[in-house]
């Protein structure tokens, strides 16, 4: 076997695919590639933690309840059962691994310390104070690294995934995954990864927006190369918009946690009214479409371009405790948190669809799965519950981990030959500016027309344009030799189009796609997917 030829390809090292590759390393060679350093992933910044029904008061009915509640009436029952119900073993796993999170005391001895998030009707949320990603993911590295048969591949971008209607030029139904070209970002050469089992774990797709929590590689890459090989996707007008990240030039993407609101803090207009309370009865504490939608029509209202967030309640001494990230990067950008409240904004932060999996974690074309923040499971419906991802993640995890291992023992699956990738005639591109622009371009459209509060006049607009940008980054596509910019912006403009899509074809506003136009909720006609 070659070293780009594995029996399991994993594209993506944040919490899933980490998690699938420790998992099938038993079982055979897998190649993991990461377009950055390893544990550059969404997991990495994760505050607030992992929702597990652990609590005295709390039971995998109550955590399903509010699953549900939170999906406005489109998550799956059957998938939020699955997860919730699995939730206590995956932890148990995952702390046998060596994660470790905030304890706390009680009368027996200590326990998990629990967080409050929004949603969420007791305490649920298991920690590692306010840097739970962080902790997992150098956990989960340190484990992978130890594994012979797992190889990571670092600044490896896969540009587009390996089908057998390509390779033997005609038309299949369902077609088969056998792996991905990648793109190697020290010497920009493509490589085919071939692989029997292909699973995309490529997170999320924030970039596409102007704003958002995420970091850089969330561009939506796993979303638009399935998509663009065929693959069903769905419930891509979900994108959920974080109500809190720190309004300051410098502090790109900083995320303030829900968790923050669960210990005490309030948002605040300008003039100091808290304001939440006039939206929801749970007030800081109403689920997250509500307070990014709140907080997106006060500053309308109020021509202001931020609210504030103030912590002060919380306590000098327990803020330092529970949130010591937050208090020191705070700090760094010139705010006392315990002295003076926070300037905050909502930016997008999690996608609720993806490419559409089934309980086993299949996509709609043979030998791929997708697992993580890139799949459309069914469990967030129209709105995520906060702190639900990385559990969906653990779970889906151990599921896709099982599916591969039983399409790999298959003897019958042997990856054809495989072409090399074709860039002949392809020129360097001249200037890095030329794609500087169209990322700004699409970004802002997007955060302009296709954002918190959207009508069909904008979404047509947004069409047309998004249309017109796709077709012209496609020329430089096929006109230069790849760099790992091009290809993302050839990923946001089209997962971006997609959103658009999504968003077109709902007649109705639910969960976080609210809509002017159409201001009800339709469960007549709209209480179903929207499957492109
Ligand atoms: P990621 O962790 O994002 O990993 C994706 C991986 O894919 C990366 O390694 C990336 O480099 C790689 N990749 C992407 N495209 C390519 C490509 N083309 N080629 C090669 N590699 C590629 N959820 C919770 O449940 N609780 C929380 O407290 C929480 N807090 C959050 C805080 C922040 C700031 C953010 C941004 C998100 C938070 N979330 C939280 C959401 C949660 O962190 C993510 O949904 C989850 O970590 C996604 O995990 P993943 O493994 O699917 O993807
Ligand atoms: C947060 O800590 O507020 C993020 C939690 C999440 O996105 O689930």
């Amino acid at each position: 076997m070659s070293a780009k030829e594995s029996d399991f390809l994993i594209i993506g090292s944040g919490i899933a695919g980490l998690l699938v590759a420790i998992k099938l390393a038993r079982l055979g060679k897998v190649n993991v590639v990461t377009k950055k350093e390893k544990s550059e992933s969404s997991t990495n910044y994760a505050q607030g933690g992992i929702a597990v029904p652990v609590g005295e008061n709390d039971s995998p009915q109550l955590h399903i309840q509010d699953t549900l509640r939170a999906g406005c009436g489109l998550s799956h029952r059957e998938v939020v059962e699955f997860v919730v119900t699995r939730a206590k073993e995956c932890l148990d796993e995952l702390m046998k691994m060596g994660a470790r999170f905030t304890l706390e005391e009680s009368r027996k001895g200590k326990r998990l310390a629990l967080g409050q998030e929004g949603g969420h009707s007791v305490r649920r949320i298991v920690h590692a104070q306010d840097t739970t990603g962080r902790h997992i993911e150098a956990v989960l590295l340190e484990r992978a690294k130890s594994l012979e048969t797992v190889e990571i591949h670092e600044n490896n971008v896969a540009v587009d995934l390996i089908l057998e209607s390509r390779i033997r030029h005609k038309p299949m139904k369902p077609d088969r995954c056998w792996g991905a070209y990648v793109l190697e970002g020290k010497t920009g050469r493509v490589n085919a990864f071939v692989a029997r089992v292909t699973i995309l774990a490529t997170g999320g797709a924030g970039k596409v927006y102007l704003y958002t929590s995420n970091p850089d590689i969330a561009t939506g890459d796993g979303i638009a190369m399935a998509h663009r090989a065929g693959a069903r996707c769905g419930n891509l007008e979900f994108v959920q918009f974080h109500p809190t990240c720190l309004y300051h030039p410098e502090a790109k993407s900083f995320l303030i946690s829900e968790a923050v609101r669960g210990e005490g803090a309030v948002l605040n207009t300008l003039d100091g009214e808290p304001f939440m309370k006039r939206y929801h009865p749970n007030a800081d504490l109403a689920p997250r479409d509500v307070v990014a939608r709140a907080i997106d029509s006060e500053m309308k209202r109020l021509g202001h371009k931020h609210v504030l967030l103030d912590m002060r309640p919380i306590g000098k001494i327990r803020v330092k405790r529970r949130f010591p990230n937050i208090y020191k990067t705070c700090l760094r950008y010139g705010y006392d948190v315990s002295k003076q409240p926070l300037p905050v904004v909502p930016a997008a932060h999690y996608m609720c669809g993806g490419v559409a999996v089934d309980l086993k974690a299949r996509t709609t074309i043979d030998g791929l799965l997708a697992v993580g923040e890139v799949a459309f499971t069914g469990m967030h419906g129209a709105n995520r519950l906060a702190s639900n991802s990385l559990l969906e993640a653990l779970v889906f995890a151990d599921v896709a981990a099982k599916t591969a291992s039983s399409i790999a023992k298959s003897k019958a699956i042997c990856p054809p030959e495989v072409e090399p990738w074709k860039d002949e005639g392809t020129a360097q591109l001249p200037e890095i500016v030329l794609l500087d622009h169209d990322w700004d371009q699409v970004r802002s459209l997007m955060w302009d027309y296709v954002g918190i509060v959207r009508s069909d006049s904008r979404l047509n607009i947004a069409r047309r344009r998004i249309r017109m940008l796709r077709e012209h980054i496609e020329s430089y596509y096929r006109a230069y030799k790849l760099v790992p910019d091009l290809l993302e912006l050839r990923n946001i403009a089209y997962v971006g189009e997609l959103i658009i899509r999504c968003a077109m074809m709902r007649r109705e506003s639910r969960g976080l796609h609210y809509n002017i136009d159409c201001p009800r909720t339709d469960d007549l006609n709209w209480r179903r997917d929207t499957l492109i």
